[in-house]
């Protein structure tokens, strides 16, 4: 009987009529038998309803390692990629509580997966900040996670060169609280969502694991600090790590019940498909292109567009082939460059707005050309990215904008 039911039940026998009666009957007619039963009775209830209440986090299923469920703790699953890796472990029949301080998030996205997954010991959503390392502790202290996909971080490379200690913070810093929690609390596979980002610019293209990192913007530089943190500390210790390092990531759910929904004040941040979707729908009067001079065939930054569902698709592989005391380090990404004009292309047919492109000087941290070689992550872990047509992975998330003009709050 789980804890709630048993309280109800505990509830129904104190007031049932029959024991009611029986009290009213003791009253009257008090016999000394009778007496001492109701009162053994009533102290047992009693003990237990307490026992019960002081245990009342530890008794629910998330607390319990069960045979056969993983339970895994999603940090930052109520943004963007978060949500979606989410949704696809659920769907999988995993367990999943998610941990976000919604700073960035949004609780539209947990509404949407706790509606689609309502039963009891699926899905729970925990308020907290990663930085608080007492809060971390105490949801460690609470719950038995199998393992943990760390999502949660503040991730634009513009805001990074700006507010570069907030990135350490976030990123660096809660990457240790995240980790030392694990570590005390015994959770075995940590999952990390690292970047292109801690590559810099490299001379070589395609970027293998092996090129080395050289991150150039605190963003990049803070993400690398907290995988060299995890490495060493992997060194002695027998949990199983794998390392993702995303290359760009766009695209939604194809059910379109997830979005990408950034903050409104984040959008001069924002990333490429964020600004062409406010472009094409007219919330921005067109779309800015910075920089134009690159050594790249076009002039614009040559990147590498990852569909999420691939992206968390590589997740799932890698939670699956994690092994205690093994590391794996993997590039997420199509193996294929596609200029900034090549996307503002795809996103003009995806959206069918003629959209407005006025072309700017170079943003600070950016870097001229970025790729991956997959082959690693293809060899050890079965993954190859499927969705790879930029125009499809766009109308997919353009139909969610759509009708979703005010992200979540529309729904
Ligand atoms: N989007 C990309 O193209 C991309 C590329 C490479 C790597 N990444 C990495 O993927 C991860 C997810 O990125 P995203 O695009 O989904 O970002 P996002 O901003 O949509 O999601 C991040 C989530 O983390 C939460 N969060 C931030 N700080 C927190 C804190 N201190 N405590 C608790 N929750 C906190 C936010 O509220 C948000 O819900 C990040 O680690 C990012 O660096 C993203």
């Amino acid at each position: 009987m789980g804890e709630s039911e048993w309280r109800i039940g505990a509830l129904r026998l104190i007031s049932s009529p029959v024991l009611a009666m029986d009290f009213l009957d003791a009253r009257q007619k008090p016999r000394t038998s009778e007496r001492v039963i109701a009162t053994v009775l009533l102290i047992v209830l009693f003990v237990m309803i307490m026992k019960q209440s002081s245990n009342s986090s530890g008794s629910s299923v998330f607390s319990r390692h069960e045979l056969g469920v993983t339970h895994v703790l999603v940090t930052g699953g109520a943004g963007y990629i978060g949500s979606h890796a989410a949704l696809r472990l659920l769907k999988d029949k995993y367990r999943v509580t998610i941990v976000d301080n919604l700073s960035r998030g949004n609780i539209g996205a947990i509404k949407v997966l706790q509606s689609l997954f309502p039963k009891p010991g699926r899905l729970q959503f925990i308020f907290a900040d990663l930085g608080d390392a007492t809060a971390v502790n105490k949801i460690f202290a609470e719950n038995a996670f199998d393992a943990v996909m760390h999502f949660a971080a503040v991730a634009y490379v513009g805001e990074s060169t700006l507010e570069p200690l907030r990135y350490y913070h976030n990123i660096t810093s809660n990457t240790l609280v995240v980790l030392e929690a694990m570590a005390v609390h015994g959770v075995k596979t940590l999952i990390y969502s690292s970047t292109c980002a801690t590559y810099g610019e490299p001379e070589q293209m395609p970027i293998t694991e092996k090129t080395p990192q050289f991150p150039i913007n605190p963003y990049g530089k803070a993400k690398k600090m907290a995988e060299d943190i995890i490495l060493d500390f992997s060194k002695n210790s027998n949990m199983a790590v794998m390392i993702l390092r995303y290359f760009n990531v766009i695209g939604s759910d194809p059910e379109g019940r997830l979005g990408e929904a950034p903050r409104p004040e984040l959008r001069e941040h924002g990333r490429i498909s964020g600004a062409c979707f406010d472009a094409a729908s007219g919330i921005r009067p067109g779309l800015k292109v910075k920089g134009t001079d690159y050594r790249t065939r076009d002039g614009t930054c040559i990147r590498d567009y990852i569909d999420v569902s691939d992206l968390v698709d590589a997740h799932v592989k890698a939670l699956q082939k994690a092994s205690p005391g093994g590391v794996g380090i993997y590039n997420v990404g199509t193996g294929r460059g596609r200029s900034v004009k090549e996307f503002v292309e795809a996103c003009k047919k995806a959206t069918g707005a003629d959209i407005k492109v006025e072309y700017l000087e170079r943003r600070p941290g950016d870097y001229a050309e970025v790729y991956s070689d997959p082959s690693k992550i293809k060899n050890e872990l079965n993954w190859t990215a499927q969705h790879t047509d930029l125009e499809e992975s766009l109308s997919i998330a353009w139909r969610w904008q759509k009708s979703h003009p005010s992200g979540y709050a529309s729904s």
